[in-house]
């Protein structure tokens, strides 16, 4: 018999619980069989959205924007959508980010529930409640705060992943479990060894984690900010290589480039069995061997100098810190960070292909 894990998030708004079952999906989709669905495009012909209300998304970069928002609030508009309506969200991050808002806006607001499809949402982004839109050129540059009312986490989708977003997932579950302490990352890369026989407990176990976060800081101005350890790195190795390198295998390198800049730096602490698990993650990814020479440097400095967390006190980094977890600093801009930065980042590069 597969295994059933449920937690309950509680946020300002409302509580709401979250299912890790395999058979979820379906489970979601029978308790509310009225709902208007907004379903990644590769997965609309499935039979179980049939005889549905069903709006599709292309869950890409690209796509992560305010007018494809926009489309789905006309097209909600054009399939009679009303007040008094539920919407289902079934994709991974992108669609959760376009639908979160959808949900948000129209009408005011409608209630929504979301099962998610890739790793990262399951042990990650499926519970926290913010969307995050693109603008022009600026990465989630737009967004807000609307929790879902339940979230089913059907593992059965993660047969439908390839190898490398598998790697992605499992890189936001470091992360998650190492801002937390030395006892949840033991305790993690333990349930990594057995994951591919049990995933389900892995994914309970990061999702338990991430919501003691968001529970003590669910908008994001103190511990929650920790969640944000790799992402500064490896946002702008995402930019810098045109996106070629995925989120996921970022924040791999993301991680592994702050342990080093935080050591080389004096401003963290080394780990050795932290960075040695996130290149192991970012190495199953092929392009990772090529990113080095496509690595724009000065597409890096300029992302990673406008991180928004940045303050004019300096730059606002999560480094390792001596204890075996994260700690914010406060770094000097100066060019000698800068380039301390820069170097993290090729030495990321440089580990992989080794
Ligand atoms: N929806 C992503 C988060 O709130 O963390």
């Amino acid at each position: 018999m597969s295994e059933h894990f449920n937690l309950t998030v509680r946020s300002s708004s409302h509580e709401y619980g979250v299912d890790v079952a395999a058979d979820g999906l379906e489970v979601l989709l029978a308790s509310q069989p009225d709902a208007l669905l907004i379903v990644d495009q590769r997965f609309v012909a499935e039979p179980a959205f049939a005889g549905r209300r069903t709006l599709s998304v292309v869950a890409d970069e690209e796509h992560k924007t305010l007018a494809e928002v926009g489309r789905l609030l006309v097209e909600l508009r054009e399939a009679g959508a009303g007040r008094s309506d539920r919407l289902i969200a079934v994709g991974g991050g992108v669609v959760q980010d376009v639908a979160t808002l959808t949900a948000q806006l129209y009408m005011r607001g409608l209630p929504w529930s979301y099962a998610p499809t890739t790793l990262l949402a399951m042990v990650d982004s499926c519970i926290g409640g913010k969307s995050s839109i693109n603008a022009g050129s600026f990465k989630n540059l737009v967004g807000s705060f609307y929790p879902p009312t339940s979230v089913a986490v059907d593992p059965r989708f993660l047969k439908t992943l390839p190898e490398v977003a598998i790697a992605g997932g499992l890189a936001e579950a470091t992360k998650i479990a190492y801002c937390r302490g030395p006892q949840e990352f033991e305790r993690y890369l333990k349930l990594e060894e057995g994951f591919e026989a049990d995933p389900s407990q892995l994914i309970y176990h990061s999702l338990d984690t991430k919501r003691w976060f968001i529970e003590i800081d669910e908008f994001d101005t103190g511990p929650r900010l920790f969640l944000n350890f790799g992402h500064t790195f490896g946002h702008a190795l995402e930019v810098a290589t045109d996106f070629r390198i995925s989120h996921g295998i970022g924040i791999a390198l993301g991680m592994f480039a702050a342990e080093q800049f935080g050591s080389k730096t004096g401003y963290g602490a080394s780990d050795a069995r932290l960075s040695g698990h996130a290149i192991a993650l970012a190495r199953v990814d092929p392009e990772c061997s090529n990113a080095g020479s496509r690595l724009d440097i000065r597409a890096f400095e300029a992302a990673f100098l406008a991180d928004k967390k940045h303050g004019p006190d300096g730059l606002h980094l999560i480094l390792p810190d001596a204890a075996g977890s994260v700690a914010e600093v406060v770094v000097p801009r100066t060019d000698a960070m800068v380039a301390a930065a820069s170097e993290a980042v090729d030495s990321a590069l440089a580990m992989v292909v080794r």
